[in-house]
């Protein structure tokens, strides 16, 4: 099996699953200006793979651009698991990630995401049905947090520890506390020793609030993790994987000149099948921090195509 996971250099720099905002364009448009070792795709629901409404596959569409690109996924059948890990291997992804993670009342009230920390025979069965879907040609890892209601981490983490996985990555909160409050990096320190002590090859990756690499190579610095993986941080700066660039540096026309190239990017991966409306979301990245945003940006939020938005740019 190519593990992607053993292959590359640490500290690995990953890019999050943020699911409404790392789809296929935003990306590509990340692998151009600042390319993260890895990349995951938003979340896709196993029962919705295989269900007639074509939305999560075209969810999980990706170009060569992105790779090394690991598919993440989330759901409670196992059956589902096996089937869409053989799915992901065979569509060409580096691996496959289970969601065991998400905060969102709608997944945790099904027991699913987050809630599967209180679950681990059914958070087992998942496991080892995505091994065998995989069979062995892409690895398996976890995404998870350190509990679901409160911080778990040792029996969590020594349970997790006992099955082939190519890493964990752990959201060093519980999944009550949402993206709110104080992150618990020792505990992710906690996590490393124990890997170690357990003499696993599970690597590990930390995630939480990291806003800038300096934060990134401060916390690698203080747990000794294998890795990092930056969420929110790229909304606040697109170039966070680029150790040349910063967002702050950039002029105005540098910036609208980016924002003229995710809209390129989105049209060319999108146009046919998604609306324009979701790709608002990402206009503060670009439209900030420069005489006059505010107003840009208003006008900009009140268009109805990327053609209108291109013309007011270029106004
Ligand atoms: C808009 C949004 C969507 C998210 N979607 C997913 C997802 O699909 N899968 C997942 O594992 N985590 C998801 N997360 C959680 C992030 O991957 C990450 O764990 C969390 O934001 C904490 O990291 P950060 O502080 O670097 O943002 C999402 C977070 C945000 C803000």
């Amino acid at each position: 099996m190519l593990n992607i996971w053993q292959q590359l250099k640490k500290p690995i720099w990953c890019l999050a699953p943020m699911f409404g905002a790392t789809d296929s364009a935003f990306r590509q448009l990340l692998a151009e200006i600042g390319k993260p070792d890895l990349m995951f795709t938003e979340f896709t629901n196993v029962q919705a793979l295989f269900s007639p409404d074509e939305t999560a596959i075209q969810q999980l569409a990706f170009t060569d651009k992105e790779q090394p690109l690991i598919a993440q996924i989330w759901g409670l059948d196992p059956e589902l698991f096996e089937a869409a890990a053989d799915f992901i291997a065979a569509a060409g992804f580096a691996g496959i990630d289970i969601n065991m993670a998400c905060p969102v009342k709608a997944v945790v009230k099904k027991g699913a995401g987050g809630a599967l920390i209180d679950n681990p025979s059914l958070a087992g069965q998942m496991i080892q049905a995505a091994l065998k879907g995989a069979a062995g040609r892409i690895p398996v890892s976890v995404k998870t947090r350190l509990g679901n209601q409160t911080i778990v981490t040792e029996t969590w983490l020594k349970f997790l520890l006992n099955f082939d996985l190519a890493a964990i990555s752990v959201h060093c909160r519980t999944t009550k506390a949402l993206s709110l409050g104080p992150t618990h990096w020792e505990e992710i320190s906690k996590i490393v020793r124990l890997r170690n002590q357990l003499k696993s090859k599970t690597l590990i990756i930390g995630n939480g609030d990291i806003f800038s690499r300096e934060i990134a190579r401060q916390r690698i610095r203080e747990t000794k993790v294998d890795g990092v993986m930056i969420g929110r941080g790229v909304f606040a700066d697109p170039y966070i994987f680029n150790p040349q660039k910063i967002i702050n540096n950039q002029s105005k026309t540098q910036k609208l000149k980016l924002l003229k190239k995710h809209l390129d990017i989105y049209q060319k991966t999108w146009g046919k099948t998604r609306s324009y409306h979701p790709l608002k979301r990402f206009f503060k990245i670009y439209v900030n921090g420069f005489h006059g945003a505010m107003s840009l940006r208003v006008k900009l939020m009140n268009t109805r195509s990327i053609t209108a938005a291109r013309a007011i740019i270029d106004e």
